[in-house]
């Protein structure tokens, strides 16, 4: 039977989106339908839509999102119809190498949704695996993560993806710990998540890099204690101002959360001697770096990209809801403005120009 609901879709390279009538067909097995309640805007929506991630156009954006089991597809057990879920992008096989090594956050084979959601016959690419600026999408029942329906649904939602990638790059990815000093490039949702998460873990100089003052205001209510305007600085001038806020040393921890070749040129040379450099903003495929060699083995430490903040939500999803709940996580600072679903072209400009963290759809 299926159901007929509105969907956000990106139809072409940089067209602008519209709502569109989409299919999505009964579960499957190990399937299950959501009744999405609020799903935020994230950057990476913004990629799909440029053509950054793949051209398999038609895409379903949206995968930032929270709401209710609704249909359950033969052989699901992990959720129930009515549980309040997080969706996520990372439902671990428990069978790829990763997994059987005890690393499922890093696991190789996760799982989507098998059958496809169609616009007119033509099947749609959902952003991420999961496609939720819609009032309905099809996911793997490993993507939905069951966590306490005391939260509103347009904060949980941004644990499913921005914040959770933010929070982790910091606590998992860079294993920030107490009396580090880290430094975090780009303070967007995901920036401002990796501050919070470097605060979080105790962390005692914090240093927010933007090129955009209202950004540095914001990271510094999440936890930055300094803060850099780089806008007209050259790399080395962006490296010489976190040297001077650390004692002339660079952080141990050097977090990049804009995907650019220059600001990750600044965050490898920002960081200590045996530091950290965490890759979180996405590239796009034509990037390239070019680095000296020497520097990169004389500088010891490690240079590594965080995927999802190397969550594992099952572990860290309920986890940091209960945070929040308890009054220990500043998770609803991120949500700018609410918007219906005919708001995402709007929010994407208004990401563009930097005047929110997230705008979250309710639905
Ligand atoms: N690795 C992951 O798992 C993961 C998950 C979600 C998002 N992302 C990526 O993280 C990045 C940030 O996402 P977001 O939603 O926070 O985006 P955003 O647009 O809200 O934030 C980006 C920030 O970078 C700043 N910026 C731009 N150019 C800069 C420069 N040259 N120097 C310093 N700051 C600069 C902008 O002013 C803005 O505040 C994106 O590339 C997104 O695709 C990665
Ligand atoms: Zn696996
Ligand atoms: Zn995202």
């Amino acid at each position: 039977m299926g159901h007929e609901v509105h969907g956000v879709v990106a139809r072409g390279k940089g067209a602008p989106v519209s709502v569109e009538n989409i299919f999505v067909p009964d579960p499957g097995a190990g399937e299950v339908v959501v009744d999405i309640q609020a799903c935020g805007v994230c950057h990476t929506d913004l990629h799909y839509r440029e053509g950054a991630i793949n051209d398999e156009f038609p895409f379903l954006l949206g995968h930032e999102a929270a709401g209710v089991v609704s249909q359950l597809g033969p052989g699901v057990s992990n959720v129930k119809e009515g549980d309040f879920v997080i969706l996520n992008w990372r439902a671990v096989c428990g069978q790829c190498r990763s997994c059987l090594r005890g690393r499922p956050q890093y696991c190789f084979a996760t799982h989507n949704a098998k059958q496809k959601m169609t616009i007119e016959g033509v099947d749609l690419s959902p952003a991420l695996g999961i496609g939720a600026f819609a009032e309905k999408t099809l996911v793997a029942a490993g993507q939905a993560t069951v966590v306490n329906n005391a939260v509103e649904p347009e904060v949980a939602g941004l644990i499913g993806c921005g914040v959770m990638a933010g929070l982790g790059a910091a606590l998992n990815t860079g294993g920030v710990t107490r009396g580090d000093s880290v430094a975090v490039w780009g303070c967007g949702g995901v920036g401002n998540a990796a501050i919070e998460g470097a605060r979080l873990a105790g962390a005692r100089a914090i240093i927010a890099i933007d090129v955009d003052d209202r950004k540095l205001h914001w990271a510094k209510d999440f936890g930055a204690t300094h803060s850099i305007n780089s806008a007209g600085l050259s790399n080395e001038e962006v490296v010489a101002a976190v040297r001077e806020l650390t004692e002339g040393n660079g952080v141990d921890v050097a977090i990049e959360a804009v995907g650019l070749p220059d600001t990750y040129e600044q965050a490898f040379f920002a960081r200590d001697l045996a530091g950290t450099v965490v890759l979180v903003g996405v590239p796009n495929p034509e990037m390239r770096i070019d680095l000296p060699l020497i520097e990169v083995f004389g500088r010891g430490g490690a240079l590594k990209s965080s995927w999802y903040g190397d969550c594992l939500p099952s572990r860290d999803f309920p986890m940091l809801i209960d945070l929040y709940l308890q009054g220990r996580l500043e998770l609803g600072r991120f949500v700018s403005e609410k918007i219906d679903i005919h708001g995402v072209e709007d929010a994407f400009h208004k990401m563009e120009r930097g005047e929110v963290l997230r705008s979250v759809v309710m639905i």
